[in-house]
C-alpha cells in the first residue's frame, strides 16, 4: 500500500547552519527539502551585527549546490550592546528576520549573550517599534534552577514582564519542551508564536538517561517528561497557528557528542520530514502537518507561503535513513528515532 501527501514546500523556523566545512556539509540536508530557514546566529564569534549578518548570508549562498535553491533568513545575536540603531537599519535592508535572544551560558556559544535584561530594554522597544520579532532561548541560567525546571522558570522571570512591558513585540517561544510552555502561548492573545523541534515530539528525558546515556538525544533545552512530549505532540498537531516547526537541527561532529562532557544538540535536518509524517500519521493528524510545517511559520513572520510543495510517500518497507553524514570536521550522527519509518520525502 503506497499513501502519499502533498505540502506547500516547509519551512525551518529554527535553525543551526554553522560555518565552514560543516555548512557546507549540513546546508544541502536542509535545502533539499525546506524552501527557507531561520539561521540561528550563535557562531563563533556570534553574528551579532548587520554586517556580520550580509557577510553570513553570503557564505551561505556560496556553500548552496548550484542545483539547489533555498532562502536563510538571518538573525542578529542579542548582546547587552546591540545597537538598536543597527538593528533597525539591518530590518530596513530585509536580510535580517529576527534577533536571537540567548541567556549568557544557557546554551552551545551563549557566553556573550544576555545577563542583565535591563540592558535589552531599548532594542526590545525599538523592534515592537519596527515589528521585527524576538526569538528566545527560553531557559534561565541560574545555577540554583533544576535544569529541568528552567523553562519553566525563564517565563515567569524573564519572558512575562519582557511582553508585559512591549506589548507590541512579536515573541517566538522556541524549541519548547513543557506543559507550562504550550499552556502560556495558549493564554495569550496575540504577538506570541512557539516553535517545536522534531526529536521534542519524539523522544522524552528517558531515552537519554534510562539503559545508558544516549549523547545524541542530549539537546538544550533538555527532552522532559513523557506527560511534556505528549502536550507538544497535542499542541503540533492542533492546526493551533501559534505553534510551527523549527527543528532546531544542530549539527556537533561525534567526537564533541561523544565524551566527558558532550555538546548538546540533535541532528535532524536529514530526516525531519519524514519523521514528522511518521507523528502526524500516529495522532491522526496528518492533515494538520502542511499548517505546522509550511503554513504557520510564514503567517507568524509575515511571509509568504512558498509557492512550489513537497510530497511525502509512505511505503510497506521502512525507509533507510544514513545514519551519519560526513563532514570536512568529522561525521555528525543523524537522529535516530528508535523505531522504523516508512515515509520518505520523494
Ligand atoms: O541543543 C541545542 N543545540 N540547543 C541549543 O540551544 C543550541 C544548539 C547548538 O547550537 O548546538
Ligand atoms: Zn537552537
Amino acid at each position: 500500500m503506497t499513501k502519499s501527501l502533498t505540502i506547500a514546500r516547509p519551512d525551518d523556523w529554527h535553525l543551526h547552519l554553522r560555518d565552514g566545512a560543516m555548512l557546507q556539509a549540513v546546508l544541502p540536508e536542509t535545502a533539499r527539502h525546506f524552501g527557507r530557514a531561520i539561521i540561528m546566529p550563535n557562531l563563533v564569534p556570534p553574528v551579532v551585527t548587520h554586517a556580520q549578518a550580509v557577510a553570513y548570508h553570503d557564505r551561505i549562498m556560496a556553500a548552496l549546490p548550484s542545483d539547489m535553491t533555498f532562502e536563510p533568513l538571518m538573525t542578529l545575536y542579542l548582546t547587552e550592546n546591540t545597537d538598536p540603531d543597527d538593528v533597525a537599519a539591518a530590518h530596513a535592508a530585509g536580510l535580517v528576520k529576527a534577533v536571537k535572544l540567548y541567556p549568557a551560558g544557557a546554551t552551545t556559544n551563549s557566553s556573550s549573550g544576555v545577563t542583565n535584561f535591563d540592558k535589552i530594554k531599548p532594542v526590545l522597544a525599538k523592534m515592537a517599534e519596527i515589528g521585527l520579532p524576538l526569538c528566545t532561548h527560553g531557559e534561565v541560567t541560574d545555577h540554583s534552577v533544576d535544569i529541568f525546571d528552567r523553562e519553566a522558570v525563564f517565563i515567569d522571570r524573564v519572558l512575562d514582564p519582557i511582553r508585559r512591558e512591549n506589548p507590541e513585540l512579536k515573541v517566538v517561544m522556541e524549541h519548547i519542551t513543557t506543559t507550562t510552555a504550550v499552556d502560556y502561548v495558549k493564554s495569550q492573545d496575540k504577538n506570541l508564536g512557539a516553535t517545536i523541534t522534531t526529536h521534542h515530539l519524539i523522544i522524552n528525558r528517558n531515552h537519554i538517561l534510562a539503559g545508558g546515556i544516549k549523547p545524541h538525544y542530549y539537546c538544550l533545552p533538555v527532552a522532559k517528561r513523557e506527560e511534556h512530549r505528549i502536550a507538544l505532540r497535542a499542541a503540533a498537531t492542533s492546526g493551533d497557528a501559534r505553534f510551527f516547526l523549527g527543528t532546531d537541527s544542530a549539527p556537533h561532529v561525534d567526537a564533541a557528542k561523544e565524551t566527558g562532557c558532550g555538546c548538546a544538540g540533535c541532528f535532524t535536518a536529514t530526516n525531519t520530514m519524514a519523521l514528522l509524517a511518521h507523528v502526524f500519521e500516529e495522532d491522526g493528524a496528518l492533515d494538520k502537518l502542511e499548517g505546522f510545517a509550511s503554513k504557520h511559520g510564514p503567517a507568524f513572520y509575515g511571509l509568504p507561503v512558498n509557492r512550489d510543495s513537497l510530497t511525502l510517500v509512505k511505503s510497506d518497507t521502512a525507509t533507510s535513513f544514513p545514519e551519519k553524514l560526513t563532514s570536512g570536521d568529522g561525521p555528525v550522527t543523524v537522529f535516530d528515532p528508535g523505531f522504523p519509518i516508512y515515509w520518505d520525502v520523494t
